[in-house]
């Protein structure tokens, strides 16, 4: 039974559409929280789009559950992840032009500079998850940096056009994910999960942790952030 991890960027999405304090992410981790969520995950990236310094500082006195930092393998935000001490950071790949994270990090390409903020990162006590595509040699790849963790990425799965393809794509998070738990690596996935794509996710076996966002937030638009948790944690527990 996978651990939900709520992603409360979109949550400061819309208080940066006015650069105001409203909504304040930090009350949506505490909501998140109260109605089940196991974990807080929130991205601070380079362009500061979302999620601004203060709300991470803020949260890592606030958030009683897992905080998880996704950030990008870079100088900078090593520094940050290093004096706020969140409990896992996980390394994703980032370009400003993007509107979201496009692909999964390539870290066979990229094996030193993630390293150097893995081996960081790891010194201290920070639990690493490599968010990477359902591929062999990223597995390999992370394995060999002693990371605690991968986080496969779902997103060619959600954006599949019909059964026959979300089928295939279905069994590449399940062949990756078998690869990863006989490297002995912890097994998160996310990106692109829906209240109505999630449930075959939910049910790969060894599945520790589901980070979900944007589908969350979009709900409680509607029905409210308690609610909208409640229901999504109450799909990935069946
Ligand atoms: N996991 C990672 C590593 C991400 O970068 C994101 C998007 O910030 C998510 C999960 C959540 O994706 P979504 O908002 O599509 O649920």
């Amino acid at each position: 039974m996978p651990k939900l991890g709520v992603n409360i960027d979109h949550v400061a999405t819309i208080r940066q559409a006015r650069k105001t304090i409203e909504p304040d992410p930090v009350w949506a981790a505490a909501i998140a929280e109260l109605a089940g969520a196991d974990g807080i995950t929130l991205h601070l990236r380079e362009d500061r789009r979302h999620i601004q310094d203060r709300d991470l500082r803020v949260m890592k006195e606030t958030v009683q559950v897992k905080l998880n930092l996704e950030m990008a393998a870079e100088e900078e935000m090593t520094r940050i992840a290093l004096e706020v001490n969140p409990g896992q950071c996980t390394l994703v790949p980032e370009k400003r032009e993007e509107v979201t994270t496009e692909g999964g990090l390539d870290v066979v390409a990229n094996f030193d500079r993630v390293k150097r903020c893995s081996d960081q990162l790891l010194a201290v006590g920070i639990e690493v998850s490599l968010f990477i595509d359902p591929d062999q040699a990223q597995i390999e790849a992370a394995k060999k940096l002693g990371v605690q963790a991968i986080e496969l990425h779902t997103g060619r799965y959600a954006d599949a056009i019909n059964e026959k393809q979300q089928d295939e794509e279905l069994e590449t998070l399940i062949t990756a994910g078998e690869a990863a738990l006989n490297e002995n690596l912890l097994l998160h996935m996310g990106h692109g999960l829906t209240y109505r794509n999630v449930v075959p996710v939910a049910q790969i076996h060894g599945v520790g942790e589901l980070n979900i966002g944007h589908s969350i937030i979009s709900r409680a638009v509607m029905v409210g952030l308690e609610q909208a948790v409640r229901e999504m944690k109450t799909l990935i527990t069946v």
